[in-house]
């Protein structure tokens, strides 16, 4: 089976071909991240003009690299939210008229699922159930106890900030260009993790949830107390902060781990997966286990191919559910990840 996918819930504007849920055609990814270096996030007006520009260039770019016409696409999957309310309509629009012009199948996919299902693209072995998935990015951080793609259930989130939306914001008050986690981390690298000592979030309750609002203030007043840091001090703040985002999302993998053994295979996924310090740590956290990571960085991140893939499940699990009409919607309830 053939999927068109296409994600615009941010400020990626993506077009992929996937077959079988598995095997990438093409997955053109044309970002506007650059634009926002320096504003320390993404403007949503200025996000949806440019998905307007840029999403016919990339569908011809997709249709062009893939190979395939029309004809060989079985159906068309697309990101109907959560996201930016501007940047989902310009997808969701140009999937809805395809779809009714080539008479082609329509299928609504939960951003969450994609990332839960990236997992799957272009892997050497094929992932097995029960799973339980670190889905780390800019707009949520959940673990998930999965029994197949369309069963399972989230026994983790976060209680305030995303894991992503903590480096995005770390990044800002250390003065480093958004995306903050591609920043931080590079900045990391010649700091010292032990220099500051940050708070772990929750970590003194048995939860498998999250909070990172703590850490963010503790490192405002870091940043308070040395208004103009030496790039040294810069590299140690990065460094501990990083590794106190990173200490926490491994605490609640583990504790989770501990209450579910029958887990198979650990995931993680989304922008945040991208992290190599958290993928260092969790390898360690989960042994005898292993992790898993996307296949490329590709697909850490925003991308089509990871809503094509999701189409795929859904429509093989659920076929009828998978086809139904959906609305577009900046916050779609995590119940409707797996319909
Ligand atoms: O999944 P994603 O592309 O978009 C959302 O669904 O939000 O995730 C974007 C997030 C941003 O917050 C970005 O700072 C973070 O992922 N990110 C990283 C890294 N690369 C991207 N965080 C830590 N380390 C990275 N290498
Ligand atoms: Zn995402």
């Amino acid at each position: 089976m053939i999927i068109l996918g296409i994600e615009t819930s941010c400020d990626e504007t993506s077009i992929a071909v996937v077959r079988d849920g598995k095997e990438v055609l093409c997955n053109i990814i044309a970002s506007t991240k650059d634009v926002f270096a320096d504003s320390g996030g993404v403007i949503p007006e200025d996000a949806a003009r440019r998905q307007v520009e840029l999403v016919l260039p990339v569908l011809h770019s997709a249709i062009a690299e893939s190979g395939v016409s029309f004809t060989d696409i079985d159906a068309i999957a697309v990101t109907k939210g959560p996201g930016l309310m501007g940047s989902l309509l310009v997808g969701v629009m140009t999937a809805r008229t395809l779809s009714a012009v080539h008479q082609i199948p329509l299928i609504g996919v939960h951003h969450t699922l994609g990332h839960l299902s990236s997992l799957w693209l272009e892997q050497d072995t094929a992932p097995t159930f029960p799973c339980l998935t670190l889905s780390v990015s800019g707009g949520h951080s959940d673990l998930w106890l999965r029994t197949s793609h369309t069963q399972g259930s989230r026994i983790g989130s976060t209680r305030d900030d995303a894991a992503g939306e903590a480096f995005d914001k770390g990044a800002a008050m250390l003065g480093l260009p958004y995306p903050g986690g591609p920043s931080i981390s590079k900045a990391a690298e010649s700091g010292n993790a032990t220099a500051y000592t940050f708070p772990i979030g929750l970590s003194k309750e048995k939860t498998c949830d999250f909070s990172f609002s703590g850490l963010k203030n503790a490192l405002r007043l870091a940043v308070q107390k040395s208004p103009s840091p030496t790039d040294t001090l810069q590299s140690d703040l990065a460094a501990s902060y990083q590794e106190a985002i990173c200490t926490q999302l491994c605490a609640r993998v583990e504790y989770a781990l501990t209450l579910h053994p029958e887990v198979k295979e650990v995931h993680v996924a989304g922008g945040v997966s991208a992290n190599s310090r958290l993928r260092t740590m969790l390898s360690e956290c989960v042994q005898p286990r292993t992790v898993r990571t996307p296949k490329t960085i590709a697909y850490c991140t925003d991308n089509a191919a990871m809503i094509a893939a999701a189409g795929f499940f859904l429509f093989s699990e659920k076929p009828e559910e998978a086809t139904k009409e959906f609305i577009t919607s900046t916050s779609i309830p995590l119940e409707g990840v797996f319909a």
